[in-house]
């Protein structure tokens, strides 16, 4: 079968660790592009220099130009600004939305049909910006943040009981903020949901570390953001996608109409594989856990009425 032709736009961290995870996993062949020029090249030189050492034979390419991207299966956007310490993601909004307006217009240019994923912050809100400007029907777009949240809330639950992280599941809905709406009755071990296994000041504090992962790193690193998990969370919706895999993932999917939310993008569970979105499924929600979701919704709604683009 002909290997798939990956994108990824933006060159940063978490781009080229994308695009690093991409080849080692031997998803396709990986376009790395960036405005800034050396960069990306350098960057997809060095990783092709590791190819006889990690045993892979994708092609990689170092881009500056989208013509070169042409006929992507899969584009992911990353480019844009990242937090500083203090810095909420909203406060990145009108940069990075002109940004995506950007990328997303030159991106449908030379790929009409892809597939696109996007990253950049706020991300609710940035692929509401990404599918008014490239105009692609909401099965084929869908932004990057459930898988994340729902990997730090697993990581949390798996180091408090001490398990085995293949053993934790955990499902994060709504944005990518502190409105984000982590489920511990729809977050289980070994199939034990952990409402079952942990007290409720337990479980509230690992929900607000969840909630607070992305700062926690930021103001560690205090010169840029997450990008080694947030990475990895895009490179298995892209193996579900390009391996057929048909699972089930929180992201944020364009709503319309389900769990009462229309015209925006939001956090929900979803099944994936080649076609697309084919499902938003809908949980049986109590009404504190709806009531939550609303807010949220409310959340990103302000956000997308405050863009300027
Ligand atoms: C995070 O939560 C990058 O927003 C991302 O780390």
């Amino acid at each position: 079968m002909a290997k798939k032709k990956i994108t990824v736009v933006g060159a940063g961290n978490v781009g080229a660790t994308t695009a690093q995870l991409l080849a080692y996993k031997k998803l396709g062949n990986v376009c790395l592009l960036d405005v800034l020029e050396g960069i990306p090249q350098g960057k997809v030189l060095d990783l092709m220099e590791s190819a006889p050492l990690e045993n892979f034979d994708c092609k990689l390419f170092g881009l500056n130009s989208y013509e070169e991207t042409a006929n992507s299966d899969i584009v992911i956007l990353t480019a844009g600004l990242a937090r500083k310490p203090g810095m909420s993601r909203e406060d990145l909004r009108d940069k990075n939305a002109e940004i995506v307006k950007m990328c997303a217009e030159e991106v449908i240019k030379y790929s009409p049909d892809c597939f696109m994923i996007v990253v950049t912050n706020p991300v609710d809100t940035m692929t509401w910006v990404a599918k008014k400007y490239s105009c692609l029907p909401k099965n084929r777009i869908l932004g990057m943040a459930g898988v994340l949240d729902s990997t730090r809330f697993r990581s949390f639950i798996s180091m408090e009981l001490g398990v085995s992280n293949e053993d934790v599941h955990a499902t994060v809905l709504g944005l990518h903020g502190n409105d984000m709406v982590p489920m511990p009755r729809f977050s289980s071990v070994a199939g034990i949901p952990i409402t079952e296994l942990l007290p409720k000041e337990k479980i509230d504090e690992m929900i607000e570390r969840t909630k607070k992962g992305g700062a926690e790193i930021v103001q560690l690193l205090k010169t840029g953001s997450a990008y080694y998990a947030p990475a990895s969370s895009v490179v298995n919706m892209v193996a579900s996608i390009v391996r057929e895999k048909n699972r089930i993932l929180p992201a944020a999917a364009f709503l319309d109409g389900e769990y009462g939310i229309k015209g925006i993008f939001m956090g929900v569970p979803l099944k994936l594989n080649w076609s697309g979105i084919e499902e938003i499924i809908e949980l049986p929600l109590t009404e504190d856990e709806r009531k939550q979701l609303m807010s949220s919704a409310e959340a990103v709604r302000k956000s997308v009425a405050s863009l300027k683009v």
